[in-house]
């Protein structure tokens, strides 16, 4: 039967093809298809980073981003759990450095044209994501003070950083500063920040913010290589018929489309797919006021942006209920490469996500925005190739 099937529907794709110029789409198709394609993506820009296309500190970045001396315990950098051979993301469910955490690892391949940071999106840009790890307790573990001490007092370092600021704090201020501290620390470093002049606690998050700057300008330089989708617009032959049954349940039947939208095959909202459980890890809901209230964001003094062109902060909402156990709708792009799946990696293959989806969406009291798709085994097939394409 399912022979059967397959060879109606190759016998029907060679007939499209050939009746539309050697191509299997059909027009609304390739427009479709037209609008995934990698190359219909504006360069990624952000205003609220001076030194975001600075190539010198980019590479200053680069060193930052594979250094485990930015750490408690010395053994932990950016590249930990972000490694190069895994797309930048992990290959565990939960990421796990001086600490288990309770989220799983994104990819960082292109993430610099997403709108917002972290599963929840609690960071509105990519300099003021990377300040959060390095003082996160369960990751670096360090404190804002230490990281500047570390970075002023190693010559390599403060050579790049005089050669990209002014108004360094002097050897004589760094040297006074406590060993460690920080307003987000432990009960001792807040104090120990708390009894800082408030003229050295200003130079700290100064150099502090500059560095998630430096991080943020190598972190954007990390591109999305084109796909078979991206080639197969104009060449449908770059593809197997099962792999365009695929892409044709994705565009259609099995409503994809609806969130995994754009060239990032993502449309960059926050959805309740009922992954999020109340009160445990409620996603979007938890963060609206600390994202807003967040004195590294978009409005904020270390941001080198007009506050009137911060437009994503402007226009958060401030129903949190709308947003309840919602979160950000992830990239598909490179998407083999990057299992285990959802924020909190509870998927260990593509096939149980697709299930997911197909069983959540016949739920009879749905508490989620899922519409109701039914798929075949083999559709359910022809949807993992076309994913895998990506
Ligand atoms: C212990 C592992 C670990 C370390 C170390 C780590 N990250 Fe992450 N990273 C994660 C996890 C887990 C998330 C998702 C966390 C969440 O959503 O709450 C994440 C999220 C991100 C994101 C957001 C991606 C997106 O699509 O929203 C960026 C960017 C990022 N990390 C960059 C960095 C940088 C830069 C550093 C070093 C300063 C770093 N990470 C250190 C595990 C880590
Ligand atoms: C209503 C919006 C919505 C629709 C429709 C939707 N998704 Fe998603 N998708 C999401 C959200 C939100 C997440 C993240 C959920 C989480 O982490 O808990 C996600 C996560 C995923 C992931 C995991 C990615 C990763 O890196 O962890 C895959 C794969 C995926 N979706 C594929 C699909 C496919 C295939 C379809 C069509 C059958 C689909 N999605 C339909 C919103 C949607």
């Amino acid at each position: 039967m399912r022979t059967t099937a397959y060879l109606l529907g190759i016998a029907l794709v060679l007939g499209m093809s050939a009746c539309n110029d050697g191509s299997v789409w059909t027009a609304q198709e390739r427009a479709t298809l037209q609008s995934l394609n990698l190359a219909t993506l504006p360069a990624a820009h952000d205003p609220s980073n001076r030194f975001a296309d600075n190539p010198q500190a980019a590479a200053l970045g680069k060193q930052l981003f594979f250094d485990p001396r930015l750490s408690r315990n010395g053994q932990v950098a950016c590249a930990t759990c972000h490694r190069p051979e895994h797309a930048f993301s992990d290959g565990k469910p939960v990421a796990e450095a001086l600490a288990k955490g309770t989220r799983n690892t994104p990819s960082l391949l292109g993430v610099a044209h997403n709108d917002w940071f972290f599963w929840d999106g609690r960071k509105d840009s990519l300099w003021s994501q990377a300040l959060a790890p390095l003082e996160n307790p369960a990751e670096h573990g360090f404190t804002r003070v230490e990281i500047v001490r570390l970075l002023l007092e190693d010559t390599a370092y403060a050579s790049q950083y005089h050669a990209l600021l002014t108004d360094l704090p002097t050897p004589e201020t760094v040297a006074t500063l406590p060993t460690s501290a920080s307003p987000s620390g432990t009960l001792e470093q807040l104090q120990a920040w708390k009894s800082m002049p408030p003229a050295a606690r200003e130079q700290v998050d100064q150099v502090f913010a500059a560095t998630g700057k430096f991080i943020a300008a190598y972190v954007s330089s990390l591109a999305l290589a084109p796909n078979r989708l991206d080639t197969a617009i104009n060449n449908s032959s770059a593809l197997t018929p099962s792999e365009i049954a695929g892409a044709r349940l994705f565009m259609g039947k099995a409503q994809c489309i609806l969130c995994h939208s754009g060239a990032m095959l993502t449309n960059q909202t926050f959805q309740n797919i009922g992954t999020g459980m109340l009160g445990k890890d409620s996603g979007r809901a938890t963060v609206l006021d600390s994202v807003r209230n967040d004195r590294f964001n978009c409005q904020g003094k270390y941001s080198d942006a007009a506050p009137e062109t911060c437009t994503e902060l402007q226009f958060l909402t401030r129903n949190r209920h709308s947003v309840a156990g919602a979160f950000k709708v992830p990239s598909l792009r490179n998407v083999a490469q990057t299992a285990p799946y959802f924020h909190d990696g509870r998927m260990a293959t593509l096939d149980a996500v697709i299930d997911y989806y197909v069983q959540a969406a016949q739920q009879a009291n749905k508490d989620h925005d899922l519409p109701r798709i039914e798929l075949s085994d083999a559709e359910k097939r022809d949807l993992i190739a076309f994913l895998k394409v990506l």
